[in-house]
This record gives structure tokens, sequence and C-alpha cells, in this order.
């Protein structure tokens, strides 16, 4: 593989090489040509496509779409974490209709395998989101209950084993694309949820969204976002993530799963696959590194060459435990 050099005099990888994939995935009957995808609510392509040839990627999830433009939280909406970084962005988005037009066909002419991340509020929002969806472009559908930075709908959702059931098998009914049921590690036992969701219809699950957390302004003795608490992302949660990854993994053999959780490099995602996961999914990495999700792809297919057993299962649809 082609090495430059950064700023810093280290050896750094060259992500504008064009790259042949030696090692694919595929998750719940979708291949993605490599097993690293970006975590949604952390790429927008009018971004990232200056950065990258985001057609690249194993996947794209695209950042959580909602039945209507949603304005998301008032500022500040992130703060500063020891190994990550602590966000209440709310969900901001333009909604559905707007990303029917805008957003899926550009990255479908882009030649992206497009995972579209579903918000709501309500059991309706969702449906009235999935149901829009079920005729479009998009590859997969991502269920994102476990977001902690709205007061309906997301995390309260995906913390209560049956609401998430009822909610799954109303919008299994809406759509024949294969769903991805997004879990919260905010609960006492993820395995719980996990079964849930996987009963009631879901085709995979991604783990994990972000823990609740918060920081504090000394000077004024209050916090620093706005919502006073946040979701905690980046390399501290990555223990954590990992963990629920095999712990899902060991209740449920058989679900595809997306490990997702401060993955920055290779051997972080070479972590998750070992761990029990399909593929993986990078998130904050690509906010201080917008080529982060490319780079950690091009590692793991280098690491995967003398991995061959792995790489195998992985090409079938198959998991290592
Ligand atoms: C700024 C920001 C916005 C996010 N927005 C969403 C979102 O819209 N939908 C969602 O399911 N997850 C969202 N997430 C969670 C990430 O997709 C991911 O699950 C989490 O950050 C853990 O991965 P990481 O440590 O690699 O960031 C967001 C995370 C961040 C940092």
């Amino acid at each position: 593989m082609e090495e430059t050099r950064n700023m810093d005099g280290a050896a750094a990888m060259n992500v504008y090489e064009p790259h042949e994939w030696k090692h694919k995935t595929v998750v719940a009957g979708v291949e993605w040509k490599n097993p690293v995808g970006t975590a949604s609510g952390t790429f927008q392509l009018a971004a990232c496509r200056w950065f990258y040839d985001v057609s690249q990627m194993g996947a794209i999830c695209t950042k959580g779409v909602s039945p209507v433009p949603w304005e998301g939280n008032p500022g500040p909406r992130t703060a500063e974490a020891p190994a990550g970084m602590v966000n209440a962005v709310g969900l901001q988005n333009p909604g559905v209709d707007h990303y029917l037009v805008d957003e899926l066909p550009k990255l479908k002419e882009l030649g992206a395998t497009v995972i579209t991340n579903v918000a709501g509020h309500s059991d309706e929002d969702y449906a009235q989101v999935v149901a829009k969806l079920a005729d479009s472009d998009a590859d997969m559908l991502e269920i994102n209950v476990s977001c902690p930075n709205v007061t309906h709908g997301g995390m309260s959702v995906g913390t209560d084993p049956i609401a998430l059931s009822r909610l799954i098998g109303h919008l299994r009914k809406l759509t024949s694309k294969p769903m991805i049921v997004k879990l919260t590690p905010n609960v006492t036992d993820i395995t719980t949820v996990a079964r849930a969701a996987v009963e009631a219809g879901a085709d995979a699950l991604s783990l994990i969204n972000t823990l609740v957390g918060m920081r504090i302004d000394i000077r004024t003795g209050e916090p620093i976002i706005a919502n006073r608490t946040g979701g905690v992302s980046g390399p501290a949660v990555f223990p954590v993530a990992l963990a629920c990854v095999w712990r899902v993994r060991q209740a449920l053999p058989k679900i595809p799963i997306i490990g997702i959780g401060g993955i920055d490099s290779g051997e972080k995602a070479l972590e998750f696959l070992y761990a029990g996961a399909n593929a993986v999914e990078v998130g904050a990495a690509a906010l201080y590194d917008p080529t982060a999700p490319l780079r950690v792809a091009r590692e793991l297919d280098d690491l995967l060459d003398a991995r061959p057993a792995l790489a195998a299962k992985l090409a079938v649809g198959d998991t290592w435990r």
C-alpha cells in the first residue's frame, strides 16, 4: 500500500490513491465492498465528498432522517471529553422529503451503498419515514431507537423492550428493506433489548449509540451543553462498545451485527470483528480526521490479508464467533 508522510513526519496512508478492495462483507444479504461504514451523524455528503471518494466505503450511513425538518437542540451542542466528546445535536435534519430528492439520489449517483438512518419522536414518526423510504433507492434502513438527546422517541423506545418490540413489529410491516435496529448501551442488559428487536423483525443490529454524559464549565458552575446532558462518543467508549457486541453475539449467534464506538484504526475495527461483528461504522474519529473512515477501511483491508479464515467468513455473511 502506498504510504506518504503527514505533517508530523509520521507514515500516513494516501487515501486518495485508487484501491482495489480485497475483503468484502455481507450484512443482512447486502454486500459491502469492505466491512467499514460511516456512523450516522458524523457523515454529511456535502462536506465529506471533498475529502474522499465516498463510494469507496463499505456503506454510508446517513444522519437521522425525520418525517419533517427538525432544528435540533440549541447551542452549545458539543463539548470535549477525555478521549472523546459529548454531543447533543438533537437530530437536526431537513426531513425525509428533502432527503429523497437531495442526499439519497446524490449518494446513489456516486455509487455508494446507502444506509438511511431513521429518527422519530413517536411510532407514527418512524412509520412515516419508513413508509416513504420503502420504495426508495436506500440499500438498508437503520432505525435509531437510541438517541439520548431527544425528549420523545429515541432512547426512550430503545430502553423499553415492550415499546421497542411494538415499534419494530409495526415498521416490519411497512418495508421489505433490510432493517437494522441501532441499540443504546444505556440499559442494564443490552441483550434484552437486542432480543426484543430481533424477535419483532430486525434483520440486523448496530451497536452502540452514545452513552449519556455531560461536562460542567467550572467558571460558571453550569453545564457546557445547552441540553445539559449529551451523548459520549470517541475512543473512551471503545471498550464499552466492544463488550456490548461481544455480549449480544453470545446471546444471538445468528443476527448480523454492526459494531460502532471509538473506532479510529484498522486494529480497533478488527477487534470488533473478532468479537463477532459482521461490519463496523466509524463515527467521532471522522470529526477530527474527515478521512478516518476510509483510512480505517484501508488499514483493515490489509490486516485481513493475514487473517484468511476471518476474511472468508465475512465474505459470505458469516462471523468469527
Ligand atoms: C455529532 C454526532 C451526531 C450523531 N448523530 C447520530 C444520528 O443522527 N443518529 C444515530 O443513530 N447516531 C448518531 N450519532 C451516534 C454515532 O453514530 C455513533 O453511534 C456513536 O457516536 C459511537 O461511535 P463513535 O465513538 O465512533 O462516534 C451521532 C454521534 C455524534 C458524535
